[in-house]
């Protein structure tokens, strides 16, 4: 089965076998075949964090679990609910346009609702765990359904229980708590350009301007996001670095910009083979066509060398492999 059109990389991949799970009953079955081919289950939502192998010895799972609800309004929050295939962005869309702010900040990050948690997505100063309250997963291991509440989920920066321990559990629907009480979030550098009274509708049509002016467009330039974490490191080792932008954490780390920290490296637009780093951020590598995950492992290690050369620092790769 073709996954080259099922991933925001376009990178040339195919599995042994592929299936669309529209329906949570659907799992004990797809479980039981894992277990008596051998042959590991993998899920794949919007494809838009993940760099494929070429041949895949799986049988891929394309979640296309949907549904969305507003659950109940009380007078400190509104929650909702939505299935795993939903598409993210459309889910934001939808919140603000029935009324529920809050998510505006996340408008425009490519994927589905059930990847959203996996790596605890983040944009212009929110993240998913802001608003989380609970997700149903399907676990792999005991043929049971359980609902994580957000301890359970142990977030942090671009991590979660479900990245730490991946392939165990599917996660089949998310709940997000969005408080009664809003105010647009306008710190991050960017959103400063927004009135003071900009609306939920503004501010995502804004998130969504930035985020074209910045990112490529993985329709006309195949990509998967950031492709590093911005590394965390002591305050005495960010303060060797003379001239990096630094972020300041509540334990007194720093985290830097791994952007930064490559385009200092010259490594802005640089090409090796079809793989690339975008022009306008050096975070992003990019596909410039045709290219495999073999060529984009060749320049996420020429990438991570020089970094580690010039400034002793260590680059994690963000997107997972599989
Ligand atoms: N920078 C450079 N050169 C570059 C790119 C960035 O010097 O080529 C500098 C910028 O000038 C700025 C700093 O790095 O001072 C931060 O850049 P930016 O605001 O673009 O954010 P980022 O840290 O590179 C993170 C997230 C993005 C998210 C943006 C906005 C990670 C790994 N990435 O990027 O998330 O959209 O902030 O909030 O945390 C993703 O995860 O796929 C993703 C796109």
């Amino acid at each position: 089965f073709d996954l080259t059109g099922s991933n925001t990389f376009g990178l040339k991949s195919s599995a042994r076998r592929a299936v669309i799970v529209d329906d949570p009953e659907m799992l004990p079955a797809l479980a039981h075949e894992s277990a008596a081919s051998g042959l590991p289950l993998r899920i794949l939502g919007g494809g838009s964090n993940v760099v494929l192998n070429e041949r895949l010895e799986a049988i891929v799972a394309l979640m296309r679990i949907g549904g969305r609800q507003v659950v109940r309004r009380t007078e400190s929050e509104t929650i909702v609910t939505a299935g795993a295939g939903e598409n993210w962005h459309d889910f934001v869309s939808w919140t603000v346009a029935e009324g529920v702010p809050g998510l505006e900040n996340l408008a425009g990050i490519p994927g589905t609702v059930g990847a959203a948690p996996i790596q605890n997505i983040g944009a212009y100063g929110a993240q998913l765990s802001d608003f989380f309250l609970s997700l149903e997963a399907f676990d792999l291991k005991d043929g049971v359904v359980r609902t994580f509440d957000a301890a359970a989920c142990r977030f942090a920066y671009r991590q979660s229980h479900f990245k730490a321990e991946p392939g165990r559990h599917v996660i089949l629907s998310v709940t997000l708590a969005l408080p009664t009480v809003w105010r647009a979030k306008r710190d991050y550098a960017g959103l400063d350009l927004l009135p003071e009274q900009a609306s939920a509708q503004e501010v995502l049509d804004h998130v969504v301007a930035l985020r074209a002016s910045k990112l490529p467009d993985w329709r006309t330039l195949g990509n998967a996001g950031s492709f590093f974490h911005n590394p965390v490191v002591s305050a005495e080792k960010a303060a060797e670095i003379a001239g990096a932008p630094r972020y300041p954490q509540p334990d007194g780390t720093v985290k830097l910009s791994a952007g930064w920290l490559i385009e200092q490296c010259g490594l802005k637009g640089f090409r090796l083979g079809p793989a690339g780093t975008y022009a306008r951020h050096a975070l992003v590598l990019v596909n410039h066509g045709g290219a495999t995950s073999t060529d984009i492992a060749a320049l996420a290690n020429h990438t991570r060398d020089k970094v580690r050369e010039r400034f002793g620092v260590e680059l994690v790769q963000e997107p997972i492999a599989f």
